[in-house]
């Protein structure tokens, strides 16, 4: 008789985004003259730019003709893609990234919640708290991360971070050594970057220990401070200690298209077996590739039209974060984020949990966002809103808040 893989049993229920559908649902039905604004899900929503369309349409033209049409795409990725990549999110930058380090995929979710294949199953996981619950969700699939308490939120094998007000939300090196770090900046919920300087500490540290560093950089694109980097490898030893994980979700639009890749010099290695070598052999045993007619559209985001278009859209986005960081500072919240990246982080006020705040912000102003506590139990005062609506919608959700 069968059994389940019973891991998959341990996991408490993901109850954050139906919970907030079904409060958002229960509200309107009950207040149906109210226009509730909604600033909680991290998707976008401005459409595709011109000059990605154009290469969509012309990829498609070229599956339909026997002289163009293309079949399986190499396991790893077209050859015109990973040269794009590597040149303008490597080189450009002065790091050390070859072409045939970078694995195309179809999107950083997936590859994050992979990755963690490729390391034993006796590896233990330090994570930063709060977090993109998919390092920890995939960790616990596999067997690595203990038994969970639900009274605390934690896993009893995994190592959580605290990212607060007090460290710039910025993890400290744990006393507990890890084998894995996850790492994501700029950070997804916190809406926090991380300087050069502390990034370079986190790479010597893992030289140092034996650890890898899986840095999630999907939020790249909205990094405007100098001093912040673009990429893990702008840090001296990166290259024997860190896979990188991006996507063109959040800076191309791409998030129904799917699309994105995961870098891993091949300097990378545990004794003599390099985790290069492994992803690959997954990579080609698991994965048909990302579509020709989506590789074209990632292409075309390296093109100059496409490049211009594309910083339209995410200073579109920003100024919403702008508008939002400064209104929530007047009306006297302690906010951070919105610099760096598309999320605003603010604390609670007067001592309410973030359930009470996603309660009372919806009752009161009829706007919708995150609360903290759905990303760890460090988000607990917490509250995440989201650059990603229209101006428009913004403007009015933040002129609400303001009047409470
Ligand atoms: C930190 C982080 N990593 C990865 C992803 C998923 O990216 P993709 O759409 O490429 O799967 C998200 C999406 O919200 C995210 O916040």
């Amino acid at each position: 008789m069968f059994q389940v893989n019973d891991n998959y049993l341990k996991l408490p229920g993901s109850y954050l985004f139906s919970t907030i559908a079904k409060k958002v649902n229960a509200y309107s039905k009950a207040n149906p003259d109210k226009k509730v604004i909604r600033l909680g899900i991290g998707d976008v929503t401005l459409p595709i730019a011109p000059a990605i369309i154009d290469a969509f349409h012309g990829a498609v033209d070229e599956m339909g003709k026997a002289e163009t049409f293309r079949g399986y795409a190499p396991d790893l990725g077209y050859e015109f893609l990973r040269n794009a990549i590597a040149e303008n999110d490597y080189k450009a930058r002065g790091c050390d990234i070859e072409a045939d380090e970078i694995f195309i995929s179809d999107g950083a979710k997936c590859d994050s919640g992979n990755i963690q294949e490729i390391f034993s199953v006796d590896n233990r996981i330090a994570v930063c708290d709060p977090v993109y619950p998919v390092y920890v969700d995939t960790n616990v699939m596999a067997g690595r991360a203990g038994t969970y308490d639900a009274r605390k939120g934690t896993w009893s094998n995994v190592i959580y971070m605290p990212c607060l007000e007090e460290n710039d939300f910025v993890p400290e090196l744990p006393e507990e050594t890890p084998d894995i770090i996850y790492l994501c900046f700029p950070n997804n919920p916190t809406g926090a970057a991380v300087t050069k300087e502390r990034l370079q500490e986190w790479v010597d540290y893992a030289n140092r220990t034996g650890a890898a560093i899986i840095y999630d950089a999907a939020y790249e694109a909205y990094i405007s401070q100098e001093g912040v980097p673009h990429t893990i490898y702008e840090c001296e030893g990166a290259r024997t200690c860190a896979i990188e994980l991006r996507s063109f979700s959040k800076n191309a639009g791409f998030t129904g298209v799917r699309l994105g890749f995961t870098v891993i010099p091949k300097e990378l290695k545990c004794g003599d077996v390099s985790l290069h070598s492994l992803w690959a052999r997954r990579h080609g045993t698991k994965y048909n590739g990302a579509p020709y007619i989506v590789q074209r559209a990632g292409e075309a985001v390296y093109s100059r039209a496409g490049q211009t278009q594309i910083r339209e859209q995410v200073a579109y986005y920003m100024n919403n974060a702008k508008y939002i960081l400064e209104g929530l500072k007047e009306a006297g919240y302690t906010v951070s984020g919105g610099i760096n990246a598309p999320y605003i982080w603010l604390k609670a006020p007067n001592g309410m949990t973030s359930w009470e705040f996603f309660d009372y912000l919806l009752e009161n102003a009829n706007v919708v966002g995150t609360p903290g506590s759905g990303f760890g139990p460090s988000g607990e005062t917490y509250f995440r809103l989201t650059a990603f609506g229209s101006y428009e919608n913004t403007v009015a959700a933040v002129d609400r808040i303001k009047k409470l």
